[in-house]
């Protein structure tokens, strides 16, 4: 058997792909458009493997995607694919809204209709597992519980109205065509393999390069941190045993201020790579403009993944911070390739 993996070439994809063949005997077919976050370095330690089948190509496309469900005759749809950068949205929304939205359409579209026509036996194993986030659940206070499957979508940013939309749909075509669907709604990844855009990749490769750490507006917004590899395992073991139809919460359990986390970045870095003039990384933080209708708070309960599937993350954020700074440290090589080009362009744009 099969499964498919849109976005396998992204950061938590290219996770989830590798941790996937480790332990599974089920091949992957990857199916990814390699826009700028695409990366096939990511995968390149499968590039013998005859288990793992990559097609540069768009959820969007019908043809396609039915074709590679005929052709693999695939027992579970994993959907990373997406458009994922906060700020990119808020300068220029139309991808977010193709991919995230009418992507997202049209892969439940092929999906329900390659569902239908599969005898009964294979129908009953048919999953379609859909990646979201927490951020559908909009800002919290400082005093609010943290999320819970049941709270109202109140997303504020053109990423997560995308990716709440996205949901929604997948939520329809369960209640309406009873399409086997799960959707998991995560907390802020980290780990390898992530886009230097992003707060912790961003900030490490800065400090190293001697650059400014940009903290936006006063650093106090708090997220929820979770290692990658605690989500690829919360996703697996959904694909197995969840409930048809549900939502589960992904989260670390690990509430931090931006400024925590540069901070706590910055220590690791000095005890691992201590600079030439014995100062600290912390002296390279610097208070930027704050980002448009910026959400103060997230915080994802995770409890209910715990009670009923017996998940919980293996990971601090301390030993996954450390685990993280350790890989960027080892992998200089995967990070001068993939700031070379596009990301220069986008770094200009945002941070000038
Ligand atoms: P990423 O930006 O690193 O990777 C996204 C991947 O999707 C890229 O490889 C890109 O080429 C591919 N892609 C984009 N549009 C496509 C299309 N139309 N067809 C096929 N492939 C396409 O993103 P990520 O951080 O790995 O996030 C993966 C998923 O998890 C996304 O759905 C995101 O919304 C969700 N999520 C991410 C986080 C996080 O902290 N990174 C947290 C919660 C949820
Ligand atoms: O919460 C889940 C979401 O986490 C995912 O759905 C998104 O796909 C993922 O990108 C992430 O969104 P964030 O906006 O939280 O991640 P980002 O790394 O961009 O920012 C984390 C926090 O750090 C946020 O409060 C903004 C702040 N930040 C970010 C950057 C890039 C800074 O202060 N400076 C920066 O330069």
């Amino acid at each position: 058997m099969t499964i498919l993996v849109t976005g396998a070439a992204g950061f938590i994809g290219s996770n989830f792909v590798l941790d996937w063949l480790n332990q599974s005997k089920e091949d992957v077919v990857s199916l990814d458009l390699l826009t700028y976050a695409g990366n096939l370095e990511n995968l390149c330690s499968l590039n013998d493997n005859p288990h793992h089948h990559f097609v540069q190509g768009d959820i969007g496309d019908r043809n396609l995607v039915s074709s590679l469900l005929e052709k693999y005759q695939v027992r579970a749809i994993v959907n990373f694919a997406a458009e994922s950068h906060v700020d990119r949205s808020i300068l220029e929304p139309t991808d977010f809204i193709g991919t995230n939205i009418l992507g997202t359409y049209n892969l439940l579209e092929s999906a329900r209709i390659y569902c239908n026509n599969l005898d009964q036996n294979l129908k009953q194993d048919f999953r379609f597992l859909h990646i979201s986030s927490d951020e559908v659940y909009g800002s919290l206070s400082s005093s609010d519980p943290p999320s819970n499957e049941r709270d109202s979508y109140k997303p504020n940013s053109p990423y997560s109205a995308s990716k709440a939309a996205g949901d929604h749909l997948v939520r329809a075509w369960f209640q309406t065509y009873k399409l086997p669907v799960f959707t998991v709604n995560s907390a802020n990844n980290y780990g390898p393999y992530q886009f230097p855009e992003k707060l912790i990749p961003l900030c490490i490769l800065n400090a190293l390069q001697g650059k400014p750490l940009p903290i936006y507006g006063d650093g106090q917004q708090i997220r929820d941190w979770l290692y990658v590899k605690d989500h690829c395992a919360a996703i697996r073991e959904i694909l197995k045993h969840g409930q048809i139809g549900e939502t589960y919460n992904v989260g670390g359990w690990s509430e931090k201020t931006n400024l925590e986390v540069v901070e706590s970045l910055c220590s690791i870095l000095d005890a691992l790579k201590l600079k030439s003039n014995s100062k600290s990384y912390a002296n390279q933080i610097t208070f930027v403009k704050d980002r448009l209708g910026h959400d103060k708070r997230y915080a994802i309960d995770a409890s209910k993944l715990e009670r009923e599937l017996n998940w919980k993350p293996e990971e601090t954020f301390e030993t996954g911070l450390r685990k993280t700074v350790l890989w960027y440290l080892e992998n200089e090589a995967w990070m001068h390739h993939v700031v070379s080009g596009e990301y220069q362009h986008w770094i200009q744009k945002q941070y000038s």
